[in-house]
């Protein structure tokens, strides 16, 4: 039903379009690795999805408001996060919906994540930002 494609630089003022929809753009986003959801060509969903060494980070996970509650988001992640072998991890304020998708909530990361500064979490909901993380294997 829906497209998976990687962005090119011809995606980004979508992208950031959408993020300022919802509310989740920052002045430090980088236009790189995020795959999109589209459907007969617009731009239904984004998520960025960083490769480090020992594991993906993930980010900027969005759907258009008017596309929200139709499991979009259940599908972009499950879509694109098909073939990923390592341990992926989030930083988010609604672990609730991550957690009926098999992540947990974690205090002390295995590896080193990337700041929170750039991605400006303090100006989001600090006090409800936690840090979660889906296994390659159940652990
Ligand atoms: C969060 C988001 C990506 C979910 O997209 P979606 O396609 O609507 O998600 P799904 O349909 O797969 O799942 C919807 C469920 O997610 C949960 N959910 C969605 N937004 C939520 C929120 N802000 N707080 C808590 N739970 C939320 C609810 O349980 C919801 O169930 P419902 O449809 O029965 O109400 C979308 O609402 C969005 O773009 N929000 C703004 C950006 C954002 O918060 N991104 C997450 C950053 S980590």
């Amino acid at each position: 039903m829906f497209d998976l494609v990687k962005a090119t630089k011809e995606d980004g003022p979508a992208i950031i379009n959408l993020l300022q929809d919802v509310d989740s753009y920052y002045s430090e986003l980088k236009l790189e690795n995020f795959w999109l959801f589209k459907a007969a060509s617009q731009l239904v969903a984004v998520i960025q999805l960083n490769p480090y060494p020992d594991f993906v980070f993930l980010s900027s996970l969005a759907v258009t408001p008017k596309n929200q509650h139709q499991k979009i988001a259940s599908q972009l992640l499950a879509a694109v996060l098909k073939n990923t072998i390592q341990d992926i991890y989030l930083y988010t304020i609604i672990p609730d919906f991550f957690k009926k998708l098999g992540w947990q909530i974690i205090d002390q990361p295995k590896v080193k994540l990337p700041g929170k500064e750039p991605y400006e979490c303090h100006a989001c909901q600090p006090q409800k930002c936690v840090t979660i993380v889906k296994y390659a294997s159940p652990t």
